[in-house]
């Protein structure tokens, strides 16, 4: 069996990556992968309750190692119970977030030293590494904005790590771009686009991996939300008769 395929969304708080997580899992199920779609912290019993934890205002006492902690516990679960399992059954995962938010957000933004946080990393996935990952850049202040926005809008309340200031925001950001530095499967995305145009650049990125990675594999993906104008084609050949649009290698 063929392992399956681990993609991974990365960004600041206020990002748009919640939207397009919604775009790219709706886009890769239409692919015809069975695909198997998670969140950190969370996607198990476990890691829904260590959640909790990490995200209630009222623990505003947690120190930085017991939050490293936590998302470590809460990434064990989920690779041991979610991810593994799936991938080697075969099965796509699409994962919003993963251990890039741990260098980020506990190495860059709390300022923890980077070995421990690597050494937690590997003790709660083995060394499993996601395949491809988007990182969506957006400043700071125009995050902070978008948040704001969407508070006054639904209500809502920051979460405990929400509530940071600008400057946490600042060093999880700068660490995001180091890490996208040194690891190709990172790949930075400009979020300060509208979502159209940010999908474009998501779909872009995708088509060219999954090309690579399938060609001269044999595997065949079908594709009904791969219209011509996803591919950039016209949808005709050059002598005006419509492409088949059922089934696509890519
Ligand atoms: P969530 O509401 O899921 O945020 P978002 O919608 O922006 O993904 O909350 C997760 C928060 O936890 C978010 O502020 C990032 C943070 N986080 C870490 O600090 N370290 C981690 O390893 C992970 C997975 C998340």
């Amino acid at each position: 069996m063929k392992r399956g395929l681990f993609f991974t969304l990365e960004g600041i708080d206020g990002s748009g990556k919640g939207t397009q997580f919604e775009r790219l899992k709706a886009y890769l199920a239409a692919a015809g992968k069975d695909l198997l779609c998670l969140r950190e912290p969370g996607g198990t019993a476990i890691g829904e309750k260590i959640r909790q934890l990490l995200l209630e205002r009222e623990n505003e006492t947690m120190t930085a190692e017991t939050e490293l902690l936590l998302f470590a516990a809460a990434r064990a679960q989920n690779t041991a119970e979610n991810i593994l399992p799936a991938l080697e059954a075969g099965r796509w995962v699409l994962c919003d977030r993963f251990f890039d938010s741990t260098l980020a957000y506990q190495a860059g933004g709390r300022g923890l030293d980077r070995e421990p946080v690597r050494q937690s990393i590997l003790l709660a996935t083995g060394g499993l590494e996601p395949d491809l990952t988007f990182y969506f850049d957006l400043s700071p202040e125009e995050a902070d904005a978008r948040r704001r926005a969407r508070e006054a809008e639904s209500g809502g309340r920051a979460d405990r790590i929400e509530a940071e200031d600008l400057s946490f925001d600042r060093r999880v950001r700068e660490e995001y771009l180091r890490l996208a530095d040194a690891y190709p499967r990172i790949r930075v995305i400009d979020a300060s686009l509208p979502p159209e145009a940010v999908w474009e650049q998501v779909k872009t990125i995708l088509d060219k991996f999954l090309q690579n990675r399938l060609s001269g594999s044999g595997e065949m993906i079908r594709g009904p939300q791969r219209r011509a104008a996803d591919r950039g084609e016209a949808g005709h050949d050059r002598s005006g008769n419509r492409k088949d649009q059922s089934f696509t290698y890519i």
